[in-house]
């Protein structure tokens, strides 16, 4: 039993579909998490290929994969049991359905699928993002509808006005690299691991702030939209000048204190930028709250920052627990338990996956 999350939401009014079973297989994160409609979520078990892709600075996609397929039904026995529960008491199964890789993709849905059909229960895709977006639900207290959304994981760094489940409107996107990307380019430009978000942001623990200052993307261009791929160049340009100013006998080619101090301008300069037009994204709508999800949202320094600008301005921040921020299980259990309040639940198992997918193409109609 997972008691941490069982003050997460609890969904009220009577249902059919209780016990969800959660799958997410969208990249180098095979989560599974069984989530119930009156008892919140009973536990989620996660296995991360890190480690494994790690070693070749990225993901590679049909490593993933096959990683996916030795993983997945070894954690759904783990989950069960560690919720005490067996498959034959799960009423519903959700699946990553897309955006992401699509082989790992399939491998999810093609699980889900088949344990679905064995057990004579609905099986529904989820879009991965609506999985983020809702994310934060689980925690407590938790945001009401309406409010913004700031999404920002790997491949996504998106600005939206939520009204409810499945009612999304974008309201701004990154035109090119995703804040994710733009962490992992510096950290690897930076001789940090992969993924590089987490390394960098230790090292800018380290950093003088006066020391360099790096460029806002479009800051103040007066849209919500924003631009990540200048900043790589300009941490690419500063690296190259203190490689050759600094090389040192020990063949150590920049000093610790010159990555670090470069480290902690590059986060500033991307957590500038998402503090700034997040607050344009509630000062346009007139909403009051903002919900901070995807991977980035585990950075202390973006919390801090928001946190601080939204006080001031009587606006209120929620954020995901931080492992609900990075890819999990119990994102798409929970997605699934709430899709499955407003749509019917199909014994259909012919599934297809999305590697790319928009998410206003799942809203739903008003
Ligand atoms: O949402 P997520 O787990 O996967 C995707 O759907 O993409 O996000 C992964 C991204 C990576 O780019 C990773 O570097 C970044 O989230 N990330 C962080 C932190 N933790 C994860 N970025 C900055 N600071 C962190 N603490
Ligand atoms: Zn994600």
């Amino acid at each position: 039993m997972y008691n941490a999350h069982l003050v997460g939401r609890i969904i009220k009014g009577f249902l059919i579909v209780k016990l969800i079973l959660g799958i997410e297989s969208s990249c180098d994160e095979t989560g599974v998490a069984l989530y119930h409609t009156e008892r919140g979520l009973l536990a989620h078990v996660l296995h991360t290929q890190v480690a494994m892709h790690s070693e070749y600075g990225g993901v590679v996609p049909e490593l993933a994969s096959r990683d996916h397929i030795r993983h997945a039904l070894p954690l759904i026995r783990a989950v069960a049991q560690e919720a005490e529960c067996t498959l034959q008491d799960v009423d519903a199964i959700a699946y990553t359905q897309g955006p992401g890789l699509s082989g790992a993709l399939l491998v999810g849905a093609s699980i889900a699928c088949a344990l679905a059909y064995a057990l004579d229960i609905p099986a529904i895709g989820i879009h991965h993002l609506e999985g983020h977006l809702l994310s934060p639900l689980l925690s407590d207290p938790a945001p009401e509808f309406p409010f913004v959304a700031l999404l920002v994981s790997g491949g996504h760094t998106q600005l939206m006005r939520v009204d409810g489940v499945g009612q999304y409107i974008l309201l701004g996107e990154t035109l090119d690299d995703a804040a994710g990307e733009a962490f992992d380019k510096s950290a690897k430009l930076l001789g940090l691991g992969y993924p590089g978000g987490p390394g960098l942001a230790k090292l800018a623990t380290r950093g003088q702030p006066w020391r360099f200052k790096l460029p806002r993307p479009m800051l103040h261009s007066g849209d919500l939209d924003f631009s990540f791929s200048g900043l790589k160049t300009a941490v690419l340009t500063l690296t190259r000048q203190h490689e050759l100013a600094e090389q040192s006998p020990d063949e150590q080619n920049m000093t610790e204190q010159t990555r670090a101090d470069i480290a902690h301008a590059a986060q500033e300069a991307i957590v500038e930028v998402l503090v700034s037009k997040s607050l344009s994204a509630l000062k346009q709508t007139g909403l009051k709250q903002l919900v901070v999800a995807g991977g980035v949202g585990a950075n202390q320094r973006l919390r801090a920052q928001l946190d601080q600008a939204a006080n001031k301005r009587g606006y209120r921040v929620f954020y995901p627990d931080l492992e609900f921020c990075t890819d999990n299980g119990a994102m798409i259990a929970f997605a699934g338990a709430l899709r499955l309040q407003q749509q019917e639940a199909k014994r259909d198992y012919r599934f297809n996956v999305k590697p790319r997918w928009d998410l206003q193409q799942i809203n739903t109609a008003t």
